[in-house]
């Protein structure tokens, strides 16, 4: 056992650096989260640190042993640093569980209780292949940028691709029954895909998707969150209407092309709301055109199929549907996805990811979810 460190202005250093060390899945200082067992200084400035993990595989411990060492390196006085990493008790496991759930340990949905300030967006589209998935996470990517709290749930449980897209490899930690979410770009993704192995099909009926996603909702620890984002698979099927049960507050984002046709099938998606009470936050048009060599646009799919979709919803659900964005073509965007670097982050400066990343400031900019209450950011 460390003796105490006897300078205080010593340790009191020593315990600022260490609350500057955040646990990379949940997201908060270490200090805070019951992490550290002890700490200690020696004369000759040697730091001897002991952590305590939550789990023993925790995937993160280099993770944390680098920065608590570096953060204590910082320190004048602190010349070398030990990091000794041990495993919670189960008693300080249930501690950090009922720190982090609240007295009692909430074993509901966090984002329908009645405090909660989450905006939570469904990202729906009527077909697939039309850009869902990759303007969720530049959507929620752009937002993590300007310093928000955000999360993915990927519920496209037959054709996830969230963690590809933001290249996730890293697997949820389990801390008995609650999950902690890999983070990529500042956001907090859970993916069907993280509990399949392989690339194994799922092929689950409307039940078992039911209580999958009640199971993402309720055992995964997001912590506050800003703004959630739901990737849905296409159409109408079990999923949307599990959303709308499980999350009435879930306001809806349709995707579409400019095609007539695509617009047709979207408005689908879009009009379940009425069914569903729910409110339809906005059309984002994908794939709008190809920008040319000579500056002219090619438009491939057509053109005026967002504006005319926002139109039928705002006649069919009674409320105005705004277009909030028209995203055009890039190749940039594709391999974005493909490389698991979201273009509003890999390439800021073209027009698609401008296009997104005016979509995200006007989400930003809608107060967080209770009236009256600002996020205190400017759309850019
Ligand atoms: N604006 C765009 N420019 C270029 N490629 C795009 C664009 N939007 C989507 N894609 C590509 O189209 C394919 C389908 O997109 P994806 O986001 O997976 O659609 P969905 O989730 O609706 O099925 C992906 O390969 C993606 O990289
Ligand atoms: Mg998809």
């Amino acid at each position: 056992m460390s003796e105490p460190i006897a300078n205080t202005a010593l340790a009191e250093a020593v315990n600022a650096a260490l609350a500057t060390v955040i646990d990379p899945e949940l997201r908060r200082p270490i200090t805070e989260l019951g992490m550290v067992e002890s700490v200690a200084v020696d004369d000759a400035g040697r730091a001897s640190l002991v952590v305590l993990l939550t789990i023993s595989g925790c995937p993160l411990r280099e993770t944390i042993t680098a920065d608590a060492t570096n953060a204590l390196l910082a320190v004048p006085g602190v010349a070398a640093v030990d990091v000794e990493l041990k495993v919670m008790t189960q008693e300080q496991r249930d501690a950090l569980k009922e720190l982090l759930r609240g007295q009692g340990g909430q074993r509901g949905i966090p984002f329908n209780e009645p405090g909660s300030l989450t905006r939570v967006y469904a990202v729906a589209s009527g077909k697939g292949g039309v850009g869902k998935s990759s303007v969720t996470v530049n959507l929620a990517c752009a937002l993590a940028a300007q310093g928000l709290r955000v999360g993915i749930v990927d519920a496209d449980v037959y054709g996830f691709s969230v963690p590809g897209l933001m290249g996730i490899t890293q697997q949820p930690t389990r801390v008995d029954d609650m999950i902690l979410p890999p983070v990529a770009y500042g956001v907090k993704v859970i993916s069907i895909g993280m509990f399949v192995s392989g690339n194994q099909p799922v092929a689950w009926r409307g039940p078992m998707l039911h209580r999958a996603l009640e199971q993402f909702l309720t055992d995964v620890y997001f912590g506050d969150l800003d703004a959630l984002f739901l990737d849905l698979p296409p159409g109408t099927g079990d999923i949307a209407i599990s959303v709308a049960q499980l999350l009435p507050k879930a306001e809806i984002l349709v995707v579409t092309t400019p095609q007539a046709a695509a617009a047709d099938v979207a408005e689908r998606a879009g009009a379940i709301a009425t069914q569903t009470g729910q409110k339809v936050a906005g059309v984002i048009e994908n794939m709008s055109y190809l920008e040319m060599p000579d500056g002219g646009r090619m438009e491939l799919f057509g053109s005026g199929g967002g504006q005319v979709l926002a139109e039928r919803l705002t006649a069919t659900v009674g409320a105005e549907v705004p277009l909030l964005g028209q995203i055009p073509l890039d190749i940039q965007l594709r391999e974005g996805g493909d490389t698991g670097v979201p273009i509003v982050l890999g390439q800021a400066g073209t027009p698609a990811a401008a296009a997104l990343s005016g979509i995200a400031g006007q989400l930003a900019a809608k107060p967080r979810g209770l009236a009256g209450m600002k996020l205190g950011l400017q759309p850019r």
